[in-house]
């Protein structure tokens, strides 16, 4: 299927790893094009406790795009022209904490920029400032929250999330840096993933499953890719259990704080 007009398609969307799809009974594949070329791969379409969502693997199916060539821009760009209001984005962390161990669920609910040379804003021309003092949105934190108390599963509510530029991991005296400054987990696609959606007026929120201790939390051992490859598998029942459940606390109204970011300004476009 491709879209064609405006209609809407999902309400909700979830931007994460490509283990979401097997789980929907009425998934629909739908190829979106973009201003900004192509996301990373086909939306999926499906519905999960009577709501219609959208599921986009953020690096691609199979994992073909690092996180420093995802097309940020097309990806949230696609999500809205399906109809997605609000967003879920589970990812993969390193914790800057020790008593955040591998394993711990994080919905984080502040975020530093380390990137560089990302594009970062749909907005290129014109006066387009939005808020962003709160980068997440509440009701996806509390929905998040509320279906991990829920299913038992154990998570741990607010924290920083530092997003750096990679593919390659922090030195020990970067993340010893970021963990002196209070930060509390580090990742690499955070942002601008988070901008963008709050640029398109979405609603958006993450949670963060720590895969591993950064390395200036681990003194003898660096971080290695093969090990947080392994975690996140060992832990994808937990996080997808605590999304899939989200979805269905999420509030169905189209009016929360996210939805008024660009209340009064002059946009160089019509979002789509
Ligand atoms: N993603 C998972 N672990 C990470 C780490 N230690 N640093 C940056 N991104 C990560």
């Amino acid at each position: 299927m491709s879209v064609s007009g405006n209609a809407p398609v999902a309400e909700i969307g979830v931007i994460g790893g490509s283990g979401f799809y097997e789980l929907l009974d009425d998934a629909e594949e739908v190829r979106v094009g973009t201003p900004y070329g192509p996301p990373s791969d086909a939306l999926m379409l499906g519905t999960v406790a009577g709501r219609r969502v959208a599921f986009l693997p953020r690096h691609g199916r199979g994992h073909r795009i690092p996180p420093h060539r995802i097309n940020y821009r097309a990806n949230l760009w696609a999500m809205r022209s399906v109809g997605v209001r609000r967003i879920l984005a589970p990812c993969a962390v390193g914790s800057l904490r020790r008593d955040l161990g591998p394993g711990t669920i994080v919905v984080p609910d502040q975020l530093v920029d380390r990137t560089s040379g990302r594009t970062q804003t749909f907005y290129d021309e014109g006066a387009v400032h939005v808020s962003f003092a709160d980068p997440y949105c509440e009701h996806g934190r509390e929905a998040l929250l509320k279906a991990a108390a829920t299913a038992g599963i154990e998570a741990v509510d607010g924290g920083t999330m530092v997003v750096v530029e990679g593919p390659r991991f922090s030195t020990r005296a970067e993340s010893r840096w970021f963990a002196a400054a209070g930060w509390s987990l580090v990742n690499m696609t955070g942002h601008p993933e988070a901008v963008l959606a709050r640029e398109l007026a979405l609603g958006y929120a993450t949670v963060a499953l720590v895969t591993d201790l950064d390395a200036g939390i681990d003194a003898t051992e660096s971080v290695a890719q093969e090990e947080v490859f392994k975690v996140f598998a060992e832990n994808t029942r937990r996080l997808r259990r605590m999304v899939l459940d989200a979805i269905g606390l999420l509030p169905g109204s189209g009016d929360f704080p996210a939805a008024r970011a660009l209340d009064g300004m002059t946009l160089p476009f019509d979002l789509p």
